[in-house]
């Protein structure tokens, strides 16, 4: 199911024009938040990362946060579906006629889609763990495009994906310019050493993941460290691990010409990513949706 033009149509059906911006010029900033057994995970953590990244794109949506969390709520009601993913985008369209042609001047409008759950990775590299290259394509700079804003603007990751294609690897984690871990295409990365967990601490996404990592972490009394993340510390560590709102927590078991922990996903990583799924079966920061009585 989708909502496009303020109305409820299937997802085949929705559509945008070629000439708004937010298809031109990526100019689309969105989220994605996951459904699992029938209730959202975090959706205000979720709401309030859209809504920081419309201000830093300078853009505004006619619906009121209220409204686009009904919206969320009746596609997943609509859908049926139990285990889902429901993104909503705010996309820049096209100034009105004889208005200059300048962003400001192009009203922003609201798609909101659901899926049927899935993760970055299929389910099997989630049970071997992922293997990774280290990008030799930096991230685009954090002066250039805010990374906290979840946007479109992602050619470095595309390029960034064949190079890891080409070395056999499922997915490239990319550095920003000091040679500091940022992130890859839909996940943040986290290292693991003397049980010390590190993730880093800007130049990325603000995952809402990687802020449930450091919840549990808090939980489990593991150390959790925001800070920067050299390459360097990465390779040496013990274990890495990567968050997405698309699969958890997922071990990193290869990286480059490196294999860790046996080849399995590590301690540190079983650990974390089994009390994600628990806490989450417990009814942890979630939010039911009220199905109609014949789904
Ligand atoms: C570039 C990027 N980094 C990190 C993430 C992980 O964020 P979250 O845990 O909120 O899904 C995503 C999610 O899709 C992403 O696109």
């Amino acid at each position: 199911m989708a909502y496009v033009d303020q109305s409820y149509v299937p997802l085949e059906d929705a559509k945008v024009s070629v000439l708004h911006w937010g298809f031109r010029r990526a100019d689309t900033v969105y989220d994605v938040v996951s459904v699992a057994d029938g209730a959202f995970f975090k959706l205000d953590a979720h709401l309030d990362r859209f809504e920081r990244s419309m201000k830093i794109f300078h853009m505004s949506l006619s619906e009121s946060r209220s409204e686009i969390r009904n919206i969320m709520h009746e596609l997943v009601r609509r859908s049926g579906l139990r285990n889902a993913t429901v993104t909503t985008d705010c996309v820049r369209g096209l100034p009105p006629d004889g208005a200059v042609a300048i962003p400001a001047n192009a009203p922003c409008y609201l798609i909101a889609y659901v899926k049927p759950y899935y993760t970055i990775v299929p389910r099997n590299v989630v049970e071997r763990g992922a293997h990774m290259m280290v990008s030799s394509i930096p991230r685009i700079p954090a002066r250039s495009v805010d990374h906290r804003a979840k946007n479109f603007h992602r050619a470095d990751m595309t390029q960034a994906s064949f190079e890891a294609l080409r070395a056999g690897a499922d997915h490239p984690i990319l550095l920003d310019e000091h040679g500091n871990v940022t992130e890859g295409p839909g996940f943040n990365v986290f290292a693991v050493t003397n049980g010390v967990v590190v993730t880093p601490d800007q130049g990325m996404l603000e995952g809402i993941t990687r802020q449930a990592v450091t919840e549990i972490c808090r939980k489990l009394g593991i150390n959790c460290e925001i800070r920067p993340l050299p390459v360097r510390e990465m390779r040496d560590a013990d274990e890495i691990f990567i968050t997405s709102t698309a699969g958890g927590v997922i071990g990193v078991t290869r990286l480059d010409g490196r294999i860790f922990t046996n080849d399995r996903p590590g301690d540190v990583t079983r650990r974390l990513s089994d009390a994600y799924w628990s806490m989450r079966k417990q009814g942890w920061d979630c939010e039911p949706v009220t199905y109609r009585h014949w789904n």
